[in-house]
């Protein structure tokens, strides 16, 4: 079987879907390996160094028309499905249900898809987690761009010249990526504080040293298998309210807070950002989803009211070297699990199997994906 690794091609997308070391474990394992000349260099990979693991170093065209597997982090375009040979299979980020570009390409060629995002996380599967491992640095990533923003240090310091007082930052939800944020702030000083509305993440925010802000919860909140579901407008006024306080008072802003599917709850208003300290710092890490702060913008950088906010839509990626390491060893994890050097097992009453599967041979099959293919195909 011939794994083929692609150039990204995504704005400011520094990732690679595979790294030298992932390569040669698929070697180990018997498959061939060909990478699209320079698809590394952005991760600080070399061609020699994939070329030193057995990867054969190949140009775009032969990368796509080739590959009986394509390997990608970002979901690739129309025009790159174009390229890839009829009934091949794809493993990358897709955002199936929300990018009927895509899916209508797959069908057009017959594609056989697996989206690492749609991978259930069960146990079994935290190898292949590639939503965590990404949002794991992606959280790291914020509070460092923002801290870089902020004209003052986080740690409480006494000089001869006198005291300073430790910033406070102010963390929106305690997923992955907010776990990681507070794990950071915490270590470089700063005093932290965290909201979220799942009751489990008070116990987690505090065994790392962060403040929780404590919200009653009421009936419209809607938690499933350890997601947020929904929340009433009525609610996220109420959240608004009481974190009101904590905001005006914060150096930093670093909001996470999302609900898989849905637009990204809008916790920060421009209202909020008026109250904040001249000099402060927001960096909103839902800003692809609709963003939770009302006036952040995506990909860009802005100042309103004497507040920087941040709107950086990737922050793995600017973490290439080790974003790409673990998004391969994810990669390289889901593909082992998926088939063996001859094949696909396809068991479709496996979990993982079942749950990642969006297009098999071209015709869609994962349930979340209700898309009017025709409709799609002509846009
Ligand atoms: P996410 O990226 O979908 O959401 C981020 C956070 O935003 C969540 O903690 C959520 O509760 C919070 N949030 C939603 N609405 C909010 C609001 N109005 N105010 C404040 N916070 C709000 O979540 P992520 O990081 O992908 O993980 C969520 C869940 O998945 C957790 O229960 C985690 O433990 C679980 N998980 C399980 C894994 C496994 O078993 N293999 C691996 C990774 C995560």
């Amino acid at each position: 079987m011939i794994v083929s690794v692609a150039k990204e091609t995504e704005l400011k997308e520094n990732r690679v879907a595979l790294s030298p070391d992932g390569v040669k474990e698929l070697v180990a394992k018997g498959f061939s390996c060909i990478l699209e000349k320079d698809a590394g260099l952005n991760s600080y990979f070399t061609n020699e160094a994939y070329e030193a693991a057995g990867a054969k170093i190949v140009s775009k065209d032969e990368a796509f028309s080739t590959a009986d597997v394509l390997l990608k982090v970002a979901p690739p375009v129309s025009d790159e499905v174009k390229l890839m040979k009829n009934g091949a299979t794809l493993l990358s980020f897709m955002y199936a249900s929300t990018n009927p570009e895509l899916v209508a390409a797959l069908t057009t060629k017959g594609i056989t898809s697996f989206s690492v995002d749609a991978i259930p996380r069960i146990s079994r599967a935290q190898k292949m987690d590639a939503l965590s491992s990404q949002a794991n640095l992606g959280g790291y990533k914020a509070v460092i761009l923002a801290a870089n923003y902020l004209g003052k240090i986080f740690p409480m310091l006494t000089t001869a010249a006198g005291t300073i007082r430790p910033s406070k930052v102010v963390i929106m939800g305690a997923g992955v990526a907010g776990l990681q944020a507070i794990a950071t702030a915490k270590r470089l000083g700063a005093i932290v504080e965290v909201s979220d509305i799942r009751p489990e993440t008070k116990e987690q925010v505090e065994s790392l040293g962060g403040k929780f802000i404590e919200l009653k919860s009421d009936e419209s909140v809607q938690i499933e298998g350890g997601y947020v579901k929904g929340v009433s407008a009525d609610f996220l006024l109420k959240q608004q309210e009481l974190i009101a306080k904590h905001i005006a008072q914060a150096d930093i802003v670093i909001t996470t807070a999302l609900v898989p599917g849905k637009k990204a709850p809008m916790l920060i208003t421009e209202e909020m950002v008026k109250s904040m300290k001249f000099g402060s710092v927001i960096l909103d890490m839902a800003v692809k989803q609709g963003g939770n702060c009302a006036i952040s913008e995506f990909n860009n950088t802005v100042v309103k009211y004497g507040v920087t906010i941040i709107g950086e839509p990737n922050l793995p990626s600017l973490l290439p070297l080790n974003a790409s390491e673990l998004y391969s060893k994810n990669i390289v994890a889901f593909l082992t699990h998926l088939a063996d050097k001859d094949k696909f097992f396809l068991d479709r009453d496996e979990e993982i199997t079942k749950g990642s599967l969006i297009t098999l041979n071209g015709e869609v099959v994962h349930p979340s994906v209700n898309i009017n293919i025709e409709a799609a195909a002509t846009n």
